[in-house]
């Protein structure tokens, strides 16, 4: 039986000082290499007979924007402000009021001090979404190469495009609104890394379209919903509508595939899932953040972890990924083991809301603004 340990590399899902223990020790390198040994393929049966991902395609096709010209860049930020816009929310606070502070080192804190982790906090985030959306770029270079049918290799080109769009846009974001960068998070490096370095062109699918791009279309929508930078909001919400179409591609490829899969292949999936999961969780500790803040990482963590409704906005990052999991036969698969896994990190409760790969003509906002434009 393959244990927690061989998964994720620790017994307990939230033994602190193993997720603490993973770190990038070379933070000042400017590149990073995933070896792998993978064929390219090449298919000589052009015949489209996959219709939903000719559906796919043709709404790629028509749906692609640009950073430089769709976006009001004049729009001024006051990173501050937005600092303490957010800080006035409930739900995105860094502890709940119910939270007793006394005798650890936020009880000296004055809002000085707020103000700045809530700075370091969005430069962090949107550093991630950058790294991520490299990510994305890479895996799906990669799926054009390795998946054997024309038309996912079709639409897979059209997302390459989609994901150099997304790095250009965080990182024009980062570079001409926010005030510093952080390097990619060690555990979402992780993840990356392992999707990179699996030679099966459906694990590719799994790791980003279903399990990265899952999470990153939860986050989005919250802080779309949740930021009252219009500027921040524009830019989500162009990025949200290409997002909804690479879940999607994943949700209906691998819904055709899984359905050839032996039960043993399918555990690899689920195993697979679950790891992916749960390093997607570690990360947004921010170990880095309260680092920069200068206290005690252990300490700040072993806070955050006790406070119940920071738990539960983190459970809403998988609000996308559980019922696609579920379309695609994952959770019941052996005995429900992926069921009873999502049980145990408590995101369960999701399974019957939307599956992206229906969802997702609903939230393609620049195919309603050209409509609402005439064009
Ligand atoms: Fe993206
Ligand atoms: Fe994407």
């Amino acid at each position: 039986m393959t244990t927690n340990q061989d998964m994720i590399g620790r017994d307990e899902i939230n033994d602190l000082e193993a997720i603490l223990s993973v770190t990038n020790t070379d933070t000042d390198a400017v590149m990073h290499a995933v070896r792998t040994d993978l064929d390219a393929i090449f298919t000589w049966d052009y015949e489209r007979s996959r219709p939903a991902l000719i559906k796919l395609y043709e709404k790629a096709k028509t749906s692609q924007w640009n950073v430089t010209t769709d976006l009001d860049w004049s729009t001024p930020v006051d990173q501050e402000q937005v600092a303490l816009n957010n800080m006035a929310r409930e739900d995105v606070k860094f502890f709940g009021d119910d939270m007793d502070l006394t005798g650890t080192p936020f009880a000296k804190w004055t809002e000085n001090e707020w103000v700045q982790l809530a700075i370091e906090g969005q430069n962090w985030t949107l550093s991630q979404f950058m790294h991520g959306e490299q990510g994305a770029l890479i895996c799906t270079a990669r799926i054009v190469e390795t998946v054997p049918w024309i038309d996912a290799k079709y639409y897979a080109a059209t997302q390459v495009m989609d994901e150099a769009r997304h790095v250009e846009v965080f990182a024009k974001y980062l570079d001409d609104k926010l005030s510093g960068h952080y390097p990619i998070n060690a555990h979402l490096r992780l993840l990356l890394d392992d999707i990179l370095a699996d030679n099966r062109w459906d694990m590719t699918y799994l790791g980003m379209q279903i399990m990265v791009e899952g999470l990153a279309l939860a986050a989005f929508g919250f802080m779309h919903q949740m930021t009252t930078e219009p500027l921040l909001k524009q830019l989500l919400r162009y990025v949200m509508s290409d997002e909804a179409r690479h879940v999607a591609f994943g949700v209906l490829s691998l819904q055709e595939y899984y359905k050839e899969l032996s039960d043993a292949e399918m555990k690899d999936r689920q195993e697979f899932a679950f790891e992916a999961a749960v390093r997607m969780r570690d990360r947004f500790l921010q170990q880095e953040v309260w680092d920069r803040m200068g206290v005690n990482v252990k300490d700040a963590l072993t806070l955050v972890l006790q406070d119940e409704s920071r738990a539960m906005f983190q459970n809403i990052l998988f609000s996308k990924i559980v019922p696609n999991c579920k379309k695609l036969g994952l959770l019941e698969r052996n005995d429900a083991w992926l069921r009873k896994r999502f049980t145990e990190l408590g995101v369960i409760q999701f399974e019957d809301w939307v599956d992206t790969g229906e969802e997702y003509a609903m939230l393609d906002e620049v195919a309603k603004d050209r409509a609402a434009a005439g064009a």
